[in-house]
């Protein structure tokens, strides 16, 4: 925008604003969760022990009774194929990855990984922060105690010199949050080289984790879902396997309430993982896990069913980013991804402006995700970065939004321009 555009822009902006705010909305376009619909999809899942009287997995095990901690053999097979780690190393749990991930960090915290003393006992220890990146990975780390170091994401993933510069030289460097695929908020999938580079870390730590959390590895939003080359394969060529975490879960493809998690890893980790879930608990919930694998079948059955899922939110994307298009497009204001596939459009308003476009889309009815969140300690230094949420609302609803949203970019940014205080 121009500054003598400025003035123009924001006596329509205020006067749309104002007509906007009448409205009284009482809209949220700020988590990502899926919408009912998409939940109807897996009802299925609730069908398939109906009226079943056999109940043993293919490891002869009741499923409705204790045993095997690891989880079903057939459900940790279907995760195998989606994160490429071998199915004996795959650790099933309940219903949330996130809290498989917090459990490992707290291994680490309480026990320490591959002999070396907990990372307690160890003074300061610090994780590198991709960022904008998930909102939840950083309140773990904050939680912890954790010091976070914000690493900046380029259009093929996180900045690797950075990464590789620090996680070589300093040894208390201890993880680093990666959402490989689809990436929460910025849509990126790390490229073949970045996955090699995450591969070839030579870290100053001998208890240094990768956490690979693959919450989108399926979540395609074209016909074709994108590659994301294996880090569990590259890390078997340099013999680093023990380096990585890698997580993922049905909560976007069966019930974010109801499904299945899974973290897979190398032997050595495996075996403390092991040692520390033997401990917690006698088995997670083997009946949901085989309801799963009777409604899913296989991971052709687990692509199918996304495709069900992309043709329900794939036209509120395209709604939200023609929007953009429309009506902010070409003022150099704001850019925004039109990404392929995950939960999220990533959007970046005019520097300084984040906060105001929130509080603007507040007060007229709209929650979006805090400005910031997607930041290390809630501080987005330029403060210019917001995540949009599109999959919940059902689309008349996200119209409305998406206006108000639209109307909130131009306001906020003519008054940076015009100096007007808010
Ligand atoms: C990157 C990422 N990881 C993990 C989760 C949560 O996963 P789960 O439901 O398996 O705990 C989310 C949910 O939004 C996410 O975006």
């Amino acid at each position: 925008m121009l500054q003598n555009q400025a003035e123009e822009i924001y006596i329509k902006a205020s006067d749309e604003y104002k007509r906007l705010c009448e409205k009284k909305l009482n809209l949220v376009m700020a988590r990502g969760v899926p919408s009912a619909e998409q939940l109807d999809l897996a009802l299925g899942v609730l069908e398939a022990l109906h009226a079943r009287t056999e109940f043993h997995n293919s490891d002869g095990n009741d499923s409705r009774s204790y045993g095997v901690w690891n989880g079903i053999p057939e459900m940790r097979k279907i995760f195998s194929d989606m994160t490429g780690v071998p199915m004996e190393l795959i650790v099933l749990g309940n219903n949330s990855s996130l809290q498989l991930m917090f459990d490992c960090v707290s291994m680490g915290f309480s026990h320490g990984f591959g002999g070396c003393e907990p990372w307690c006992r160890q003074g300061k220890v610090k994780f590198l922060c991709p960022s904008p990146g998930y909102d939840r990975h950083f309140a773990i780390t904050e939680y912890f105690g954790i010091e976070m170091i914000a690493i900046p994401m380029m259009n093929s993933g996180p900045d690797m010199d950075m990464i590789e510069k620090l996680v070589e030289a300093d040894e208390s460097i201890k993880g680093c949050w990666c959402v490989p695929k689809y990436s929460n908020p910025t849509g990126i999938t790390y490229s073949d080289e970045v996955v090699k580079r995450f591969a070839n870390l030579k870290p100053a730590a001998k208890d240094f984790k990768i956490i690979w959390d693959n919450a989108y590895c399926v979540h395609t939003l074209r016909e074709t879902d994108i590659k994301l080359l294996s880090l569990y394969d590259e890390c078997l060529k340099t013999g680093k396997e023990d380096m990585t975490l890698i997580f993922a879960s049905t909560s976007k493809i069966s019930f974010p309430g109801a499904g299945v998690s899974a973290v897979g890893t190398g032997p050595k980790t495996h075996e403390e993982i092991k040692k520390r879930f033997c401990t917690e608990t006698i088995g997670s919930d083997k009946l949901n896990q085989l309801r799963h694998v009777l409604f899913l079948h296989d991971i052709n059955g687990v692509r199918a069913l996304m495709q069900g899922h992309r043709k329900i939110i794939e036209p509120k994307f395209r709604l939200i980013i023609d929007m953009l298009n429309e009506r902010v497009g070409g003022l150099d204001i704001a850019e925004w991804n039109d990404p392929q596939g995950g939960y999220f459009i990533n959007l970046n308003v005019m520097k300084g402006t984040a906060k105001r476009v929130v509080e603007l889309c507040k007060k007229a009815g709209v929650v979006l995700t805090d400005a910031g969140a997607t930041y290390p300690y809630g501080n987005d230094p330029d403060d210019t970065n917001i995540r949009i949420a599109p999959t919940f609302p059902p689309i008349e609803e996200l119209k409305q939004a998406a206006e108000v949203l639209c109307v909130a970019i131009k306001l906020a940014a003519a008054e940076k321009l015009l100096d007007k205080a808010a």
